[in-house]
């Protein structure tokens, strides 16, 4: 069967593009990363998309209409059926987003919508969060906003900073992204209103994720 064809946006590291790089290696993995965007020429991730062999290209353009311009023309030619940003810290336009509407995703370091924006781990150890985790989420034109598809709790501990915290919710981003894409890509997520429901339900995958629970 035909894999659906991802095209992943990204501003730096790529650690969360190299999770899903690593998902569809597998060749049961419903995806398939078609194509790689950077906003930053100096990405570190497009030096991951060029070592597996995706397609990749750097669209530095200044200005958000350029960018969204050729971004759509570069998706459309690789024939890109869901964007997936994974760490792109620009704004989108927003023609571009609705465009885009509901084949659009995106993944947030916090428990939406608590602690929307920058700095998210932060901002939950300043407001004294048990727990945080991460969100994947379709993506409305607002920032951090749009129907959530699937989030991992992680505990906060005492002793945690901004910089352990932050890597104890990337390593559940780097489980919880390929579950949703790979959600999306089966054809079981349905909207409504502001919520999703999965087909089938998901309950051991999230119990994977959260063990606890
Ligand atoms: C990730 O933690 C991702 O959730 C976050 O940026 C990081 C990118 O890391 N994204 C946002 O904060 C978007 N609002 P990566 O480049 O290694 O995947």
């Amino acid at each position: 069967m035909a894999r659906l064809r991802v095209g992943v946006l990204i501003s730096g590291r790529g650690s969360n593009l190299q999770a899903l790089i690593d998902a569809a290696a597998t060749p049961a993995y419903p995806a398939e990363i078609a194509l790689v965007i950077s906003n930053r020429l100096e990405a570190q991730g497009l030096q991951r998309a060029a070592q597996a062999g995706v397609p990749h290209e750097a669209i530095p353009a200044r200005d958000r209409a350029a960018f969204a311009a050729a971004a759509d023309a570069a998706l459309r030619r690789h024939r890109v059926e869901l964007i997936a940003l994974a760490g792109f810290m620009r704004l989108l336009d927003t023609g571009f987003v609705e465009a885009w509407q509901d084949r659009m995703i995106n993944i947030h370091p916090s428990l939406l919508p608590a602690f929307p924006g920058l700095h998210p781990q932060r901002q939950a150890l300043l407001a004294g969060a048990r727990f945080s985790g991460c969100t994947v989420h379709f993506v409305r034109p607002e920032m951090d906003t749009g129907p959530i598809i699937a989030q991992a709790v992680v505990p906060v501990r005492d002793d945690d900073d901004e910089e352990r915290l932050a890597a104890r919710i990337l390593a559940a981003e780097h489980q919880l992204y390929p579950l949703a894409v790979r959600l999306y890509a089966e054809g079981r997520l349905r909207i409504g209103g502001n919520r999703v429901t999965v087909a089938g339900g998901m309950t051991a995958d999230i119990a994977a994720l959260n063990p606890a629970a």
